[in-house]
């Protein structure tokens, strides 16, 4: 017997227990168990089996590392038809996750009991494929068709109580999954329960498939897979169980060949290694537990709230007494947010806004704080000041840490007797929805304080990436590049709004011009001036974004920018002052504006966006590709199904890429200089994903 899965019989009860740690992942060993067990309790003669897993989890699904190989026998679909087909009753027993294929045994079994705390789901959808063994044909027919085609698209987890509520179990019990397992089967024994196949359910009523299928494309911006799910779903509705389940199998299969399923596997995979840091094995981080924001504004409240709702005390300093009730109020406001969408109760609410809370102006509140972020104004002079304070304030080994998004932190650093405790932990406004956290790692900072603000990051449900220190980091550094291509294009001839629209084709939430009116225009002009001095006279900086600025024009906060926006509605209107400044500076410039094809403009963004990113490995300021790619994804919008812009350009072809950049360097051989490493990987013949293999 395959060691993955452990037989067992008591009396006439044959008990399946999977075993194999993690998330008892289905591999290729657990099929193989699962079959041979079935057929060894068939042999043995029980009236009953038992399915549980071992561990904290049933199946958490297919196992993923298989993806993308030749697939191995046993399939699963077969495994889920033999345990359905068996002529004695099939009872599994959930705890922990039961998702995606894990999902499916348990379909396949003629009974389900879960534990209260248990989930399900079919998730598949999110790694860019769908339920391939039977998930599409057995759901709509136990739970109906509109709940099986909210589950499938949206891949979310269903709590066990709304399971229940479905249909998709049939009793729910507290205690051990293996006691609750027997507990129900010999509850099932007594009663003389039937078999109950799901696959001789009735086939569910069909719906408008056509209308589901383009609103769940509007939806995924993109996404294919769950669009396609829903045609799995139809074929439930229109075809016999069987020819449904192939029909099934042929739409997974062509999924399982698409560029968006490696790009959402290396997404999966990428999340989870990004915080995982050689350096940072057995280094164990500082204890936690309160700590101090400098600044309320946006980001500062943001701040505070992430940490108040992962249970941290935290104690703000603003520099008057209305600016600090000022930040209460915003903290109380994104408070009553979570509140409002439940994901906090009214009682956790008063407590977070009262004795969790404290706001002051005297640095005396920190005394007792394990951890400061800063998150004042973006100058170095107000920021060296904040660190001198900090410095003589705050107990001996509390991690001081800035929340700049550009500058020199070993500066900010030299501005403390304590350099090896300072660190960068940079947010993405709104701090407490945003789930990127660049952790910068400064010169001399200690390793246990880079560990502190890995462990804080997850505290905080961050996904928190290492990042060296250099002009904007890993994500900022990235994007001034790509939006410098974007500025050079509009000078060139493009308009920012075929910009914007390209980009959002591509699957952006929004363009490059639309998140600069959200984000707000002071900030790129402050950015401009502050390079001005130091510009090499190569490169070509437009100037009509200062008069846009000059005249008042900030973006959506002063209701225009890039675009007008009407009070009421989010989405604005290309302004018409801002092509009248363009061709005007084109005109100056002696600019003979020439047209940009869609095509042409997302060429030249990306390439600009990889070769930056290339240089960012290639410096060493980000360890991995993938930091880069999680990085873009978490904090700049990137469309997850294409993994990031690395692992995007590894499956363009970097030979391509290069190319393309060569060519552009005709024209403007100061911008486009080629990254090292991408020249390297070129002439190797290798990958960007190499490189996160060899760790
Ligand atoms: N296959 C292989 N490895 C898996 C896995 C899977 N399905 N699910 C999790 N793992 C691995 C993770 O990579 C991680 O490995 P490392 O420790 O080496 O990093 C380890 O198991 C623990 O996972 P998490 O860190 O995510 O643990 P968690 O407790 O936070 O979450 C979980 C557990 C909810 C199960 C989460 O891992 C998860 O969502 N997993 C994916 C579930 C999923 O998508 N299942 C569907 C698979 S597709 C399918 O089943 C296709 C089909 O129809 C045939």
């Amino acid at each position: 017997m395959s060691d993955a899965i452990a037989y067992e019989r008591i009396g006439d009860i044959a008990v399946l227990k999977a075993q194999n740690p993690p998330v008892n992942a289905l591999g290729q060993a657990v099929r193989i168990g699962l079959i041979e067990g079935m057929d060894r309790a068939e042999a043995d003669g029980v009236r009953a089996v038992l399915i549980y897993g071992d561990g904290s989890t049933f199946f958490a699904g297919a196992d993923i590392r298989e993806f993308g190989k030749t697939p191995l026998e046993p399939y699963l679909p077969d495994v889920c038809n033999r345990i359905e087909a068996a002529p004695m009753l099939v009872v599994s027993a959930l705890h922990g996750t039961a998702l995606g294929g894990g999902l499916e045994v348990a379909l396949a079994t003629h009974y389900r009991v879960a534990v209260p705390a248990a989930r399900v789901g079919l998730p598949e959808v999110l790694l860019g494929v769908l339920p391939g063994a039977g998930g599409t044909q057995r759901l709509p027919r136990v739970a109906g068709i509109e709940a099986a085609l909210d589950i499938i698209t949206t891949g979310r987890h269903v709590g066990a109580a709304e399971a229940l509520e479905l249909g998709v179990i049939d009793k729910l019990a507290e205690g051990d999954p293996r006691e609750v397992g027997l507990a129900f089967v010999r509850e099932l024994l007594a009663d003389g329960a039937p078999r109950r196949p799901v696959s001789e359910l009735p086939a569910p009523t069909p719906v408008d498939f056509d209308a589901i299928h383009e609103q769940v494309l509007r939806k995924g911006r993109g996404q294919i897979s769950p669009a396609t799910a829903v045609r799995a779903v139809q074929a439930a509705t229109e075809l016999p169980f069987f020819e449904g389940l192939a029909c099934e199998r042929a739409l997974f299969r062509e999924l399982m060949e698409t560029d968006q399923r490696q790009g959402l596997i290396h997404a999966f995979f990428s999340e989870r290694a990004v915080g995982k840091l050689p350096e940072l094995v057995g280094v164990e981080p500082r204890p936690v537990s309160a700590i101090g924001v400098i600044g309320g504004g946006t980001m500062g409240a943001g701040i505070a709230t992430a940490a108040l709702l992962s249970g941290l005390r935290v104690a703000l300093i603003e520099m008057t007494g209305e600016a600090a009730e000022a930040a209460r109020g915003r903290i109380e406001g994104n408070l009553s947010g979570a509140r409002k969408r439940g994901k906090i109760s009214d009682a956790q609410y008063a407590a977070l806004m009262g004795d969790a809370l404290a706001v002051s102006t005297d640095y005396g509140a920190l005394a007792d704080a394990d951890l400061v972020i800063e998150a004042v104004f973006e100058s170095m002079d107000v920021k060296k000041e904040v660190f001198a304070r900090l410095d003589a304030a705050c107990k001996p080994g509390a991690v001081l840490a800035t929340n700049t998004s550009y500058l020199d932190v070993n500066e900010i650093a030299a501005a403390t007797t304590r350099p090896a405790d300072v660190i960068g932990l940079h947010f993405f406004s709104p701090a407490h929805v945003m789930r990127l956290l660049e952790v910068v790692v400064a010169d001399a900072t200690a390793p246990d304080v880079v560990a502190t603000g890995f462990a804080l990051g997850k505290r905080l449900k961050k996904i928190s990436v290492r990042a060296g220190v250099c002009d904007g980091f890993i994500g900022n550094r990235i994007l001034a590049t790509y939006r410098t291509c974007a500025d050079h294009m509009v000078l060139d001839g493009a308009s920012p709004y075929q910009i914007d629209k390209v980009l959002t084709g591509f699957g952006f939430a929004m363009g490059p011009f639309a998140v600069a009116d959200l984000a707000g225009l002071d900030i790129g002009w402050a950015t401009r001036k502050r390079k001005a001095a130091t510009r090499d006279p190569r490169e070509r900086v437009p100037t009509y974004a200062d008069v846009l600025c000059e005249e008042g024009n900030f973006g959506q906060k002063t209701g225009a920018g890039y675009y007008i926006y009407e009070a009421g509605r989010r989405a604005g209107v290309p302004n018409p002052r801002v092509t009248a400044l363009i061709e005007a500076e084109r005109a100056d410039r002696g600019i003979t504006p020439r047209d940009f094809s869609d095509d042409e403009i997302l060429r030249r963004y990306m390439a600009a966006m990889v070769n930056e990113s290339a240089r960012v490995v290639g410096e060493g300021i980000a360890r991995r590709p993938l930091d880069v790619d999680m990085t873009l994804l978490f904090g700049y919008g990137f469309p997850r199904y294409y993994g990031g812009p690395l692992k995007w350009a590894d499956i363009q072809g970097l030979d391509g890429l290069l190319a393309d950049i060569r060519r552009f360097a005709e024209d403007d051989p100061w911008f486009w200089q080629p990254a090292p490493l991408l020249e390297q990987l070129v002439a190797e013949g290798r990958q960007f994903d190499d490189l996160n293999k060899a760790g």
